[in-house]
């Protein structure tokens, strides 16, 4: 039911909606997932049309692709480094149906970014600077990682196609290449829509 609300466009609140996760992760869910109505400005930004193929770098809980996969018509992947969370997001999915949508657990250099046409990037790396933020200890947090994360998604959005649609929110920019322009600021100026030059 809840996911069809969200498609049918019924208003449900943040909160509401993120009972379906466990206790321990609510209290991240300001700080860690995307709320309800940027999901869906986010979704319908990347996927105005079929036949795109969304890449959320650091899924979490899988929140943004989830209302994604309803609200818009794109393909959503997530990629989650931590298990657990990989394992609530596809539990979700399960347990409302949702087709469009998948989720993989792995490290996002693991993963080549040329066989998907849009990405969303929801400031993923900031645990690695600032440890108060962290979400749990299941993996390796040093401040280094959040420049190398930050390069690799640098390096492979500066070689995707013309037009590839990049959207980041509350990001420091560093993995937005020089060839990528900003086209639209949303959300006091939190939601940025970029595209390949
Ligand atoms: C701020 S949460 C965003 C969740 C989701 N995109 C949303 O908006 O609802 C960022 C997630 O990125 C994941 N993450 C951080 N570094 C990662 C990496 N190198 N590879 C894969 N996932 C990563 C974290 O574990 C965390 O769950």
């Amino acid at each position: 039911m809840l996911f069809k609300w969200i498609k049918a466009n019924k208003k449900i609140g943040d909160e509401e909606f993120d009972k379906i996760y466990p206790d321990a992760l609510r209290s991240k869910a300001d700080t860690h997932f995307t709320p309800i109505q940027v999901s869906k400005t986010a979704a319908r930004l990347l996927a105005p049309g079929p036949d795109v193929k969304v890449l959320d770098i650091g899924a979490g809980v899988g929140k943004f692709c989830t209302i994604g996969s309803v609200c818009s018509k794109g393909y959503f992947v997530g990629v989650e480094q931590r298990k657990g969370l990989c394992a609530i997001a596809r539990g979700v999915c399960e347990r409302y149906n949702l087709t469009n949508v998948e989720f993989i657990h792995a490290n996002i250099t693991d993963i080549p970014f040329e066989a998907y046409n849009a990405f969303y990037f929801f400031n993923p790396f900031m645990e690695n600077i600032c440890p108060r933020e962290k979400i749990n200890d299941e993996v390796e947090l040093r401040k280094e990682l959040f420049g190398e994360y930050s390069g690799y998604v640098r390096e492979q959005l500066a070689q995707l196609p013309k037009g590839t649609r990049l959207v980041t929110y509350y990001s420091y920019l560093r993995e937005v290449p020089p060839n990528y322009a900003l086209k639209r600021s949303l959300f006091d100026n939190n939601l940025k829509v970029w595209e390949k030059l």
